[in-house]
């Protein structure tokens, strides 16, 4: 794909790179996105009846089940040439901070160093009473939808991801706050720029003087005011941007 001009000369005299990345990131693995038309899970299902600490009270089995087959499709999924991409880029900055608001870990597989999960991280388990992760053996050997927790009487197991209503792990935001007011570069990939307070970042950064880069095929709240908005998709956006820097590096 063409680039724009100028972005390539932008990139080139970074040194602090911030990229927030959400769910368009993972589609072209396979994962579903949440407010894709035809295609996204909150427009299947109704948010306030999976993805709230309220309804995992009322039906914890009903919530535990559409988790674990979110799992059971993320287990089957690989990363693709956009997180490969954004691996290679470590290399050529003097810092990049990977800040995402996925929990499907497909950055950590596909080698990314930095990475800072916003919303958690679907995988891992942890006590509903207690906040204490709960190992993956545990709920193997433990029946029941969900299994109850080794740590707290009244404790249900449930994913250590960040429900409507709940706050964001601890210094996740504020890490993820210092690098947009201080990045030279900070790259918005795969979000519709809706959800606070992650959609904040580009604007910080953009406030604070750094050139922002968005990757979407779609228009997003960002797209206007961002300095380059590919209207491409992660794959294709972020190899033809490494190809371009080893190009003519
Ligand atoms: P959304 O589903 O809201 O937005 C996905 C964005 O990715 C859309 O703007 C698409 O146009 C774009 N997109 C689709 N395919 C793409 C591709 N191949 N390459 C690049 N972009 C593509 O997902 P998020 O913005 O991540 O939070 O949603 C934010 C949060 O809302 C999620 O983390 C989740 C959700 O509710 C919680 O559950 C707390």
């Amino acid at each position: 794909m063409e680039l724009p001009t100028g972005l390539i000369p932008a990139l080139r005299s970074a040194s602090k790179i911030l990229v927030l990345t959400g769910a368009g990131m993972s589609a072209e693995s396979g994962v579903p996105t949440f407010r894709d038309e035809l295609t996204g899970l909150w427009k299947k299902f109704r948010p306030e009846e999976l993805a709230t600490p309220e309804a995992f009270m009322d039906h914890p089995q009903t919530v535990w089940d559409w988790y674990t087959e979110r799992r059971r499709n993320i287990n089957k999924v690989r990363p693709h040439a956009g997180h490969r991409a954004l691996v290679e880029m470590e290399q050529l900055f003097e810092s990049l901070l990977l800040v995402t608001q996925n929990v499907d870990g497909l950055h950590q597989q596909a080698g990314s160093s930095e990475v800072v999960e916003l919303h958690g991280n679907i995988m891992v388990s942890i006590c509903s009473k207690t906040g204490k992760r709960i190992e993956d053996s545990w709920i193997e050997s433990n029946p029941g939808r969900p299994p109850a927790s080794p740590h707290h009487t009244q404790g249900l197991a449930r994913p250590a991801v960040v429900w409507f209503g709940e706050q964001l792990p601890a210094g996740a935001m504020n890490r993820a706050t210092a690098a947009a007011h201080e990045c030279d570069v900070c790259f918005s990939i795969g979000t519709s720029t809706l959800v606070q307070p992650a959609a904040s970042l580009p604007f910080v950064a953009l406030s604070a003087g750094a050139v922002v880069i968005e990757i979407n095929p779609n228009p997003t709240p960002l797209s206007t005011q961002a300095n380059f908005s590919l209207q491409a998709t992660a794959a294709e956006a972020l190899s033809a941007i490494t190809a371009e820097l080893a190009h003519s590096g």
